[in-house]
């Protein structure tokens, strides 16, 4: 069977990392892909950041592969992760041979719940100089992020919280994911977000799986991405129950976009876990493989220490596939 792939490039290095990403999914399988777009641009050019058509598409695609947005960011990726009815973000951080780290032993994966928590859209200014946003936890989404995370990690995870303050809605987050976890005899440690992002810094190594609630998966994965060499080397999946959207975890880059340097690794990691989530195992070895042997031996962008252009840095991963 061949799969139906919506490829959403976007803005900025999005657009400039995507294709290296296709490429490699066109060298180690047989996908169709449908071209849309997204983004800034597009918001420009018709309006709109996000048109009608690639929300669609996205809605109903096997899976969809986005590069990045600008400014309007919250309106295009949000409602895409939507779209796939995305309930959790993967985020994986690893160090790699030949990438200067800052903590070489990191090897941690996030699972950001994504859908709800401040990121929820609830959002209003209820006076002059006063605005709001309500942070909402369920049960029901919280209950479907611990039994991907059971799934993900049966020797068990760290869950990261903070319920001594936010102790309703942090509260219902702790307690839903310990009783999943225990129901399915899978241990869990619970750990307070602030304290956990020292712990982090200091020893990754403690860390393999993390469940966080939406803001701290953001916040605490880039943390994780300062340590392992910088967001160009980050992939994430927005994982829903019948489809999913694959994206690096990098934004649009305006300080570097437009010379070809941006570091493809991210995007190409995106497109490996998308391999995996179509059980393409083998080929999302060889895919990760490529990027490992590249990252190694050259060439390499100048945010990992390299001299090369996003194009060669392709080139070379194409020649290693
Ligand atoms: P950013 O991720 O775009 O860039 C942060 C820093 O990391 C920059 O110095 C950039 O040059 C570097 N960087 C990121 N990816 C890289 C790569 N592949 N290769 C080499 N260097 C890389 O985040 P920033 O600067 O906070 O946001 C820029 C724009 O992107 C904003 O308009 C923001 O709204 C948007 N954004 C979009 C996201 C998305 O579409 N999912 C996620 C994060 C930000
Ligand atoms: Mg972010």
């Amino acid at each position: 069977m061949t799969e139906e792939i919506v490829v959403i490039p976007g803005d900025g290095i999005g657009a400039e990392v995507l294709p290296v990403a296709v490429d490699v999914l066109g060298a180690v399988g047989d996908f169709e892909f449908v071209r849309a777009n997204a983004g800034d641009a597009v918001a420009a050019e018709t309006g709109t950041p996000l048109p009608e058509e690639t929300r669609a598409a996205a809605e109903s695609a096997d899976a969809t592969l986005f590069g990045a947005a600008g400014e309007t960011a919250a309106d295009v990726v949000l409602p895409l992760r939507a779209a796939v009815d995305s309930f959790v973000n993967v985020r994986p951080a690893r160090a790699y041979p030949g990438v200067e780290a800052v903590k070489p032993e990191t090897d941690v994966v996030f699972l950001r719940e994504n859908s709800e928590g401040v990121y929820g859209g609830h959002e209003a200014t209820i006076a002059d100089g006063v605005a709001t946003t309500t942070r909402v936890i369920t049960r029901e989404a919280t209950e479907r992020l611990a039994e991907y995370a059971c799934e993900f990690a049966p020797e068990g995870f760290t869950i990261a919280h903070k319920a001594n303050v936010m102790r309703e809605s942090d509260g219902l987050f702790l307690e839903t994911v310990e009783r999943v976890a225990e129901e399915r005899g899978v241990p869990t440690e619970a750990e307070l977000m602030d304290a956990m992002a020292t712990h982090l810094v200091q020893s990754p190594e403690d860390y393999h799986t993390v469940v966080c609630p939406n803001l701290a998966g953001d916040v605490l994965s880039d943390l994780a991405a300062g340590l392992v060499g910088g967001l160009g080397l980050l992939p994430s999946a927005n994982v829903g129950p019948e489809r999913a959207l694959f994206e690096p975890v990098h934004g649009s880059a305006p300080d570097i976009a437009g010379e070809g340097v941006a570091n493809p690794t991210a995007a190409v990691l995106s497109a490996a876990m998308l391999l995996e989530f179509f059980d393409y195992d083998e080929e999302a070895q060889r895919a990760r493989d490529a990027v490992e042997h590249v990252l190694a031996e050259g060439p390499r962008t100048p945010d990992v220490g390299g001299e090369a252009t996003t194009e060669e840095m392709g080139a070379a991963l194409a020649d290693r596939l």
